[in-house]
């Protein structure tokens, strides 16, 4: 197993690291066009593996050769929010970033596996997909485990009961579009409307749907990166083990939820081959309008970029 992670700021590197620790590869190739920063955050790594008990090698670079043959290539470069900034404000900056670095992943991997986490998350993972040429089953964003991670951590806060009991789902765009499914959010099985009232849950979507931007306002010059890096390892986890979780993560639906031709979050099974099924679960009335209305919004994002992607 080789994984390649393009871009070594903060979301790459802190997964560059996750990853090795996990042992989830035989080589990490950490790629940034900073010459220096992949090269010295690589070897700092690998020189905490004695201590980390790893033995995963990882290498930095700026070159594409040497991402050659990986399995698994997790995109990170591009732009993070300031605050003030929107996801959609990094739209046509990034695009052009995912762009070129998908183009070069190309010309070295036959078949990757992509896992999108460069923001505008749907709108870049459909970039990825369209210059990739892959199947889309293997061109994946991540944005719903970090958007259920966030939810689910204010509910075990606000419960003051273990993170292992909660299971949540957040559907739709990476945004301020998305849609928490309350109704499949439960602790230890228990629907979590009978533990929390309708006004706590709905200040807890609302914290959820501006988490990225709670952060942001923390750091000031930068966007979060821990979570974001932890639920893109637990994507890649599912793959390189073919543990076949079903995670929420963005994909090319193609009819499923009404729903035509638009990266968007939703329940997948992820294993060894990437997106092995899309689930179609019962949505109310308001959610599946909620999700369509988050899909449109992606969508016309999309269409503003035919222009590039030509
Ligand atoms: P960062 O600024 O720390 O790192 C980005 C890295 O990309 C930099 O090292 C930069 O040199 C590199 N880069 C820029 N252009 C490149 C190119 N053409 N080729 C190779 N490398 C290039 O940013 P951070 O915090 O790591 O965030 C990365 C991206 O991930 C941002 O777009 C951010 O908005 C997004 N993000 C998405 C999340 C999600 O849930 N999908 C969560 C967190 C961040
Ligand atoms: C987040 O949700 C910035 O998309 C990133 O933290």
């Amino acid at each position: 197993m080789k994984i390649t992670v393009i871009g070594a700021g903060h979301v790459g590197a802190t997964a560059a690291h996750r990853i090795a620790e996990k042992q989830l590869a035989k080589t990490v190739v950490l790629l940034d066009i900073l010459e220096g920063i992949p090269q010295g955050k690589a070897l700092d790594m690998y020189e905490s593996a004695p201590v980390g008990l790893f033995d995963t090698r990882i290498q930095g670079t700026n070159d594409y050769a040497d991402t050659a043959d990986s399995d698994i290539v997790l995109i990170t470069a591009g732009l993070a929010r300031k605050p003030g900034m929107s996801r959609e404000d990094l739209l046509m900056k990034n695009a052009g970033i995912v762009k070129e670095v998908t183009d070069n992943v190309m010309r070295y991997s036959q078949n990757p596996i992509i896992i999108m986490v460069s923001n505008p998350l749907d709108i870049m993972t459909y970039v990825g997909y369209v210059r990739s040429k892959l199947q889309s089953s293997r061109v994946i964003g991540m944005a719903g485990v970090l958007d259920s991670a966030r939810f689910r951590s204010f509910i075990a806060e606000e419960l003051n009961v273990s993170m292992q009991d909660i299971n949540a789902f957040v559907l739709g765009g990476h945004g301020d579009s998305m849609v928490p499914v309350v109704k499949y959010t439960s602790v230890a099985g228990i629907p979590v409307s009978e533990l929390l009232s309708a006004e706590k849950i709905e200040s807890l979507v609302e914290r959820t749907r501006k988490g990225g931007a709670e952060i942001v306002n923390y750091l000031k010059d930068g966007s979060a990166y821990y979570a974001p890096a932890a639920s893109a390892v637990e994507m890649i986890d599912s793959i390189v083990n073919d543990r076949k979780r079903i995670l929420p993560c963005s994909v090319l639906l193609e009819g499923q939820y009404g729903i035509e031709n638009v990266y968007i979050g939703v329940p997948v099974k992820l294993g060894a081959a990437g997106v092995e099924e899309i689930l179609e679960i019962n949505l109310s009335r308001d959610e599946l309008e909620a999700l369509r209305k988050s899909a449109a919004i992606v969508e016309q994002n999309c269409n503003n970029l035919t222009d590039l992607l030509a």
